[in-house]
């Protein structure tokens, strides 16, 4: 089993790895807590392929359970449909003990994380990820939290869990589009803080590609420790943790602009191959070390070009992205693969160029 440790003042947890986990997560949340039951959340869509494994491993672990199914999708990460959810636990009369698990991708992660920071003003909260992009971004660093009609994510709070249970087997059901979004991530950890951990992903591309659970494993657990480090050295996202929007600030625009007919993945994908260009007109990294990054990421099954939305919406979306500082847009570059700065002062006609780069 791989163990990755995140240290965050007061709330220390562990990351478990480890294929077949899902039969486990029982008897080491037993180890955690005491509780006589544990409450579950999870979507329509992990509910029936995996849910029932779930629960044997806690009933097997003494663990009573009550679990609530949340319509798939973004479109429902929304108060209204925890609602229902907070009704059936209050009415099962869950206690200020009793471990909430959140068990889906990174909607139901942040949707679960909320109500657990929330209900009886917070119980314990677990998180057993069934996402790629949930096992190695979204289930960490305790950010939690529902959207808006103004906004994603504009409604939340920070509440760590106790634990992160990942299980690589998990992933031979995701579909290839959310699998690939998964990938862009862990490109992004490795590019922005882990140059041997980018050649090393590269090397592994094939079996990742094949989901072999031993490789994912490593895959999971190293990109998983480089989030925790980033969020550990910088919870509550002051400085350091913006290194993590590397790729983001050009994605979301994309994202904006295509009205999502990009997957988050794919747009952060093209936003990485811009801020790459950015990152060699500005010779900070060599022409090589661009290439690499274009080779991988298209090895990965993600687009670095083919872009046709019109340059201009593009740039306006980004100088209305939350990290617009007094006009300036904020861009995460590389100085090298492996090690990601953030710039201000980027010419905006330089950020033009790298959003035609990706015709
Ligand atoms: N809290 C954070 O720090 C953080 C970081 C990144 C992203 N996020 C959030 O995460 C969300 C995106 O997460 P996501 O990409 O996991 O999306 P998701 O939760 O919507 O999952 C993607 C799809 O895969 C399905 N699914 C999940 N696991 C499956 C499995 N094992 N087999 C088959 N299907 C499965 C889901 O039902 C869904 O349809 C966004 O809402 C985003 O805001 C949060
Ligand atoms: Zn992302």
């Amino acid at each position: 089993m791989r163990k990755v440790p995140v240290k965050l003042r007061g709330s220390d947890y562990t990351i478990f790895v480890e294929p077949g986990l899902i039969s486990k997560v029982g008897a080491e949340l037993r180890r955690l807590s005491d509780s006589k039951r544990v409450a579950i959340v999870t979507d329509s869509h992990v509910a029936p392929l995996h849910l029932a494994a779930l629960e044997k491993s806690l009933n097997d672990a003494d663990f009573q359970t009550v679990s609530a199914t949340i319509p798939a999708g973004e479109q429902h990460k929304t108060l209204p449909m925890l609602m229902p959810v907070f009704d059936q636990f209050l009415s099962a009369k869950i206690e200020r003990s009793t471990p909430i698990l959140a068990f889906g991708g990174g909607v139901i992660g942040d949707m679960t994380g909320f109500l657990a920071a929330t209900i009886l003003r917070g119980v314990p909260f677990v998180q057993v990820p069934t996402t790629l992009l949930a096992m190695v971004d979204a289930s960490i660093g305790g950010k939690t939290g529902v959207d808006h009609s103004l906004g994603k994510n504009l409604i939340g709070a920070f509440h760590q869990p106790i634990a992160v249970f990942s299980d690589p087997e998990l992933l031979h059901t995701l579909p290839p589009r959310q699998f690939q979004d998964g990938l862009a991530e862990c490109i992004k950890h490795a590019l922005i803080r882990d140059a041997e951990g980018f050649a090393r992903f590269d090397r592994q591309l094939e079996g990742i590609l094949r989901r072999e659970v031993k490789t994912l494993s490593e895959v999971i657990a190293h990109s998983a420790a480089i989030k925790a480090g980033v969020v550990q050295k910088d919870p509550f996202e002051k400085g350091d943790r913006a290194h993590l929007n590397f790729g983001h600030t050009f994605g979301h625009a994309i994202e904006t602009v295509s009205h999502y007919s990009y997957s988050h993945g794919q747009a952060v994908a093209l936003g990485m191959a811009a801020a790459a260009y950015t990152s060699a007109k500005l010779e900070m990294i060599d022409e090589k070390s661009r290439e690499r990054i274009l080779s991988t990421i298209q090895k990965a099954g993600l687009p670095v070009s083919g872009l046709s939305l019109d340059t201009d919406l593009v740039m306006q979306a980004m100088q209305h992205d939350k990290k617009v500082l007094a006009g300036r847009i904020r861009l995460i570059l590389l100085k090298d693969i492996g090690r990601a700065v953030m710039r201000d002062d980027v010419p905006a006609a330089l950020i033009r160029d790298a959003v035609e780069s990706l015709r």
